[in-house]
């Protein structure tokens, strides 16, 4: 198959989409999907990945804002014209037609003739691995089936860009895992501009060449999943990205120090409230670094890995384990945190404080 599909740059200049009601559902959002990139929404139920996937694709008016595609103003270009692909969660084929005629259909309504659309739907049906269902009709197909038919279509139409809405929420974990794979494949090999939504945190750190986090219609951050990772520009991100989440802790400082776990350590503020931020795998049993003794509570124990909840004075918080030690709840234990690891965060605002290190 050819690869010389057109790349084009997506940018939102600041778009904002009102329904009514005192909340925008996409506010004052901007943002550049560089062409080529895969790039990741991120965010909870109702924050405004959907509706910023349809402004972009012309099927939600906006209130106030500029979609432009390559440089180009897209506002008042019918969706048609604007050339993306939408895949959706529900795979919104056509019941009483083939997988063949479907994936065939995008060609057809173009006026490509006959000979022509089969050899492309063909090429394209085997790379996703439909080359023995194309008799088949999508109700007599699996889940992921129906969705690689869905992609198969979006594909076929060699659009300027493709906007995936939680395309395989429906699927069983281990389709999804294949069809995530196969999703990359295809980026890697045509580079075409992908805009990917999910509210599933690993999903997009997988996936996402960039991530943007949002929250509320607004953008929270935006940075390769390593930047987002190491370095959450607020509380929203810092509790969203990563799993077990963060632990929070609220801390006072006095003279530049506080107690973290008991252990005086440095902050990024010299008096005052603050939130220090440690992921569960920053402490760890019996590792190197500052140590502190805790109780354990519970765990959840799970082969490779046990994470376990533990009190440290008055502090409770969820730390980790090399391998499956289920016998560790009721007993006290050492655990170890770097200084490094800690993130610091203003309680009043959420912002993180500083930069590179507590
Ligand atoms: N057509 C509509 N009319 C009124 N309100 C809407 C409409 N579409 C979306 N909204 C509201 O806009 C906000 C954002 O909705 P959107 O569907 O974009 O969220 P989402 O991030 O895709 O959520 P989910 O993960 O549940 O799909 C929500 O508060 C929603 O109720
Ligand atoms: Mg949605």
């Amino acid at each position: 198959m050819p690869v010389s599909w057109p790349l084009v740059r997506i940018e939102l200049d600041h778009v904002t989409r009102r329904f009514g009601g005192d909340r925008a559902a996409i506010d004052d959002l901007s943002l550049e999907i560089q062409d080529g990139r895969l790039c990741v929404l991120l965010g909870p139920s109702g924050c405004g990945k959907s509706t910023t996937l349809r402004c972009i694709a012309g099927l939600e008016a906006i209130d106030a804002g500029t979609i432009r595609f390559a440089g180009r103003v897209m506002n008042d270009v019918d969706p048609r014209a604007r050339d993306v692909a939408f895949v959706f969660q529900n795979y919104a084929l056509y019941p009483h037609m083939t997988v063949e005629e479907n994936i065939a259909f995008p060609l057809r309504m173009r006026g490509l003739r006959r000979g022509a659309r089969q050899q492309r739907v063909r090429e394209v049906a085997a790379e996703l691995g439909l080359g023995d269902l194309l008799g088949r009709r999508p109700r007599h197909l699996s889940g992921g089936q129906q969705q690689r038919v869905a992609l198969a279509r979006a594909l076929v139409r060699e659009p300027k860009a493709f906007l995936f809405d939680e395309p395989l929420s429906n699927l069983d974990a281990r389709l999804r895992v294949e069809l995530r794979g196969t999703i990359q494949a295809l980026h890697r090999r045509l580079g075409t501009t992908m805009l990917y939504v999910t509210h599933d945190q690993a999903e997009a750190m997988v996936l996402g060449e960039r991530i943007a986090v949002l929250d509320r219609g607004r953008l929270q951050q935006y940075g390769t999943p390593a930047e987002i990772y190491a370095r959450p520009a607020n509380l929203f991100v810092a509790g969203f990205l990563g799993s077990p989440p963060m632990n929070l802790l609220r801390v006072v400082a006095r003279g530049g120090r506080a107690r973290c776990l008991g252990i005086e350590v440095a902050v990024p503020r010299r008096e005052g409230e603050l939130v220090l931020g440690l992921r569960p795998q920053d402490l760890v049993l019996g590792g190197e670094g500052l140590r502190v003794r805790a109780a354990v509570l519970a765990v959840e124990a799970l082969g490779h890995e046990t994470l376990a909840r533990v009190q440290c004075g008055s502090e409770t918080v969820v730390a980790w384990a090399r391998g499956h030690a289920p016998g560790l709840a009721g007993h006290e234990a050492g655990f170890a945190f770097a200084a490094e690891s800690l993130h610091a965060f203003d309680p009043v605002t959420g912002l993180r404080l500083d930069g590179d290190r507590v």
